[in-house]
């Protein structure tokens, strides 16, 4: 017999054209997920579906609620199953990566000592600094084996209760040892958290397997952007602190001297829930899990490889990495163009070729400084600066990401942009913004989309006009 293999999910707006400086314009080149990633077309539709039902949820007797309350719950199974957490792990929905780890950073007992590599995204970094816990973190590490080195020294000599570490990096891409960390973790008393915000949309991410204790994801990376993201892990800690949030849903009973809390997950859930992002991402994960997150780390991984392997050979182009050439990696390419800001390169390559990409310094300056060897005096030169009041320059790099709608095709077509720019320069004209430090094509004759929303641009031109 043969088995069909399902077809791979199809993207939102995977043929839109974009308008061009010069008049024409072309098929947008999505080099940007690991920013937010488009919509799922079955997503949209199942969305589309569902909106005539949408109702409250939980406590609605009416027909719709019911229907929109079995819907949120099903959502919460979904991720559940999506994950394969543990039987009693709670799920939580939450707005995104980082209000899931502030949700985590807010329940800890005050006095946990927390870990992380100085390496994280700023999410992962800046919860632990609230002043309640005691937080340490490790110098970035020159390979997988030196940061399970590192961190069995720093639990060996210190007590600690949470190690919380990104399973794929948003900058560089390194797939963290995540399974042998939580190995590390558990044999010296502490708990894992997984940042799988990079991780699980282009990785197949088990809870049981990992062992990781908590997990966080943004749903806006995972092919549904409609605004939740999830904390998924071990209920006692959850169950045991004040809610993160206080209001309507997380209570048993009030009075004006005292408050009942109630249990998981409502009781991390307080006020409306996002009903349609849980939904969103609920049906997100069936979908990917239809197909096989194996499957899409396998294309996946074999496409960045390829990617890395072109731009690096462009002349004139630094493509940067922490650990060696040979360690697994995501598709995320952060590199520079020799004679041109990343600001520039990224205006260029949007005005002139269609294609988006990110720059800057993606959440993650710790890193950032390190990955482009940024010297002490200019880092203290930078945060002198920004005190003053004056922007300075920052060290930066522009950043193309891969995903599920990402063609062998896109990447040439990268690539060649990339190495036209090199070759030939700019064809139009751009200015830096001294305030921002972003660049843009003088003039930008691109006309915008008709959207039946009105944009901030529609609203001050209109203003000018009145
Ligand atoms: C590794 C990592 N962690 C956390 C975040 C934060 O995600 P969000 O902005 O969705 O909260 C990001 C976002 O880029 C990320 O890449």
């Amino acid at each position: 017999m043969v088995v069909d293999s399902p077809a791979r999910p199809r993207l939102v707006g995977e043929d839109v054209e974009v308008p061009l400086v010069d008049g024409s314009s072309r098929r947008y080149v999505n080099m940007d997920y690991a920013a937010s990633s488009p919509t799922l077309v079955e997503v949209a539709q199942a969305v589309q579906g569902f909106m005539p039902y949408y109702s409250s949820v939980h406590r609605g007797a009416g027909f719709k609620s019911q229907v929109s309350t079995a819907v949120y719950e099903g959502a919460r199974a979904a991720v559940h199953a999506f994950f394969r957490a543990r039987r009693d792990d709670a799920v939580i929905f939450t707005r995104n990566t980082t209000d899931s780890i502030n949700l985590l950073a807010e329940s800890l007992a005050p006095g946990t000592s927390v870990v992380a590599f100085a390496t994280e995204h700023h999410a992962n970094l800046l919860p632990w600094q609230k002043g309640r816990h005691h937080v340490t973190y490790l110098p970035p590490p020159a390979s997988a084996d030196e940061a399970l080195a590192r961190l069995e020294d720093h639990l060996r000599q210190a007590p600690t209760d949470l190690v919380a570490v990104t399973g794929a990096s948003n900058v560089t891409g390194e797939l963290w040892p995540v399974a042998k960390l939580a190995g590390l973790a558990h044999a010296n008393g502490a708990r894992i958290l997984l940042d799988a915000a990079q991780l699980a949309p282009h990785y197949p991410v088990s809870v049981t397997d990992l062992d990781v204790d908590y997990l966080a994801v943004s749903g806006h990376k995972l092919y549904a952007p409609y605004g939740a993201g999830v904390l998924l892990g071990r209920p006692d800690w959850l169950a045991q602190s004040d809610p993160y949030m206080r209001g309507g849903g997380a209570v048993d009973f009030v009075t004006t001297t005292e408050v009942l809390w109630t249990s998981l997950p409502d009781r991390q859930e307080a006020g409306s829930p996002n009903v349609v992002g849980a939904a969103a991402l609920g049906k997100a994960l069936e979908v990917l899990q239809r197909y096989g997150m194996e499957r899409v780390a396998e294309e996946e991984l074999a496409l960045a490889e390829y990617a890395r392997g072109q731009l690096g050979r462009v002349p004139g182009v630094d493509v940067y990495r922490l650990w060696d050439a040979g360690a697994p990696r995501i598709g995320v390419l952060p590199f520079n163009v020799h004679g041109y800001s990343y600001g520039q390169v990224a205006a260029v390559l949007s005005a002139e070729y269609g294609i988006g990409v990110r720059h800057g310094c993606f959440c993650a300056h710790p890193l950032m400084v390190h990955v482009l060897q940024v010297d002490s005096s200019d880092i203290v030169q930078i945060r002198a600066s920004f005190r003053q009041g004056t922007r300075p320059k920052v060290p930066g790099a522009v950043r193309a990401s891969l995903g599920l709608g990402t063609t062998k095709e896109d990447v040439d077509y990268f690539v060649a942009s990339v190495s036209n720019l090199v070759a030939h320069g700019p064809r139009w004209r751009y200015v830096e913004d001294p305030r921002t430090g972003e660049s843009s094509p003088q003039p930008d004759p691109r006309p915008w989309p008709s959207l039946g929303l009105t944009t901030n641009r529609e609203r001050s031109s209109a203003a000018e006009s009145s």
